[in-house]
């Protein structure tokens, strides 16, 4: 049955779509749906009753948990307002593992505080079964200085060259700004997100279904990142601009056999277990304590040029579905 939507982006209802898949036969789920906050989509409608939105998040989300294998992990993204009702539900038929508060300056909405992040939720079917590999993200530097922006007192002799391991809240990852790198999608998120997530609970091979795939930030991380895929949009527009994005790219972000997260050129997650392979690709200070101001940077080589690649691929490709 799934053959037909494997590495292929569907263009339907996301629950009609689900409903033919298996119990318990794709790796993660990820979804991003609409806010309900009248964002101006191609077709969609983002204004709903609120109970009536809430009766159909249920739908789709019971429908998520039951296609992920008991290995997998169920991730939703969202503002902290609808969050609160899918934890009530999830509670119920899933397990909590994360609130990941992804650092990100939202609208204001009346009298309130300035929200300031997207929560994304995690939940895991079995606690005993479920992969998680840790990860790291890049020190944080002083742009001017280089040096460490965090203090980290007398453990600098204990600090990893490449970076921490990453905590429950995301402050590295910015939203798409500039409008050069959007395609037109009022919701578009950035790439390095969804390959973060990826790394994170998934293998080579598995599969990761999105409900809602937008321009298709989430099956485009996959297919980078050697897993497989499917895409779901009520949109044809959508799922035109996501095709065409997908014959623009290889799976091919990794270093020896070591898949990794880049970012203008830049290397901005890998898995903690990759580190002892990945090490010899980056030229490190001898003495531990210069991590403190010099950053690890890749040697020059092919690894590089796989990453301007990507790049230009990607900028040939804003010129196609413009
Ligand atoms: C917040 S956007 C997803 C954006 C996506 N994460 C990206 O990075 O491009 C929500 C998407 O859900 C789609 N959508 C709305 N209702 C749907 C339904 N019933 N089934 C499938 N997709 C739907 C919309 O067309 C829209 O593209």
């Amino acid at each position: 049955m799934i053959k037909k939507y494997l590495n292929n982006v569907i263009l339907d209802d996301c629950i009609a779509v689900m409903k033919h898949i298996p119990d318990e036969s794709i790796d993660i789920t990820f979804a991003d749906p609409p806010f309900n906050l009248n964002k101006k989509y191609n077709g969609y409608k983002d204004k709903k009753e609120d109970n009536i939105y809430l009766d159909w998040c249920n739908q789709w989300l019971n429908e998520m948990v039951r296609i992920t294998k008991p290995t997998g992990a169920i991730f939703i993204h969202n503002i902290p307002k609808w969050l609160t009702y899918y934890a009530a539900l999830l509670n119920r038929i899933a397990i909590f593992k994360h609130w990941i508060a992804w650092d990100a300056p939202t609208s204001p909405m009346g009298k309130s505080l300035q929200p300031s992040h997207y929560g994304i939720l995690y939940y895991v079917k079995n606690p005993k079964e479920n992969k998680f590999y840790e990860i790291r993200y890049p020190h944080k530097r002083c742009r001017k200085c280089g040096y460490l922006l965090k203090d980290y007192g007398g453990k600098k002799d204990g600090l990893h060259p490449f970076g921490p391991l990453v905590s429950d809240t995301w402050t590295d990852i910015h939203r798409i700004k500039h409008n050069k790198y959007r395609d037109e999608h009022p919701c578009q998120l950035p790439v390095h997100l969804l390959e973060r997530i990826v790394l994170m609970s998934t293998d080579e091979n598995d599969i990761v279904l999105d409900p809602f795939v937008g321009t298709g930030t989430s099956v485009l991380a996959a297919k980078r990142l050697g897993r497989r895929f499917i895409g779901i949009d009520i949109d044809e527009k959508y799922v035109d601009i996501t095709k065409n994005k997908l014959n623009y790219e290889n799976s091919d972000s990794k270093i020896d056999n070591s898949w990794i997260s880049f970012y203008l050129n830049e290397p901005v997650t890998i898995r903690d277990v990759d580190w002892e392979n990945l090490s010899n690709h980056f030229s490190i200070p001898e003495n531990n304590r210069d991590i403190d101001f010099v950053k690890v940077s890749l040697y020059f080589g092919n690894i590089k040029k796989s990453c301007k690649n990507h790049n230009r691929q990607q900028e040939d490709l804003l010129l196609i579905t413009k």
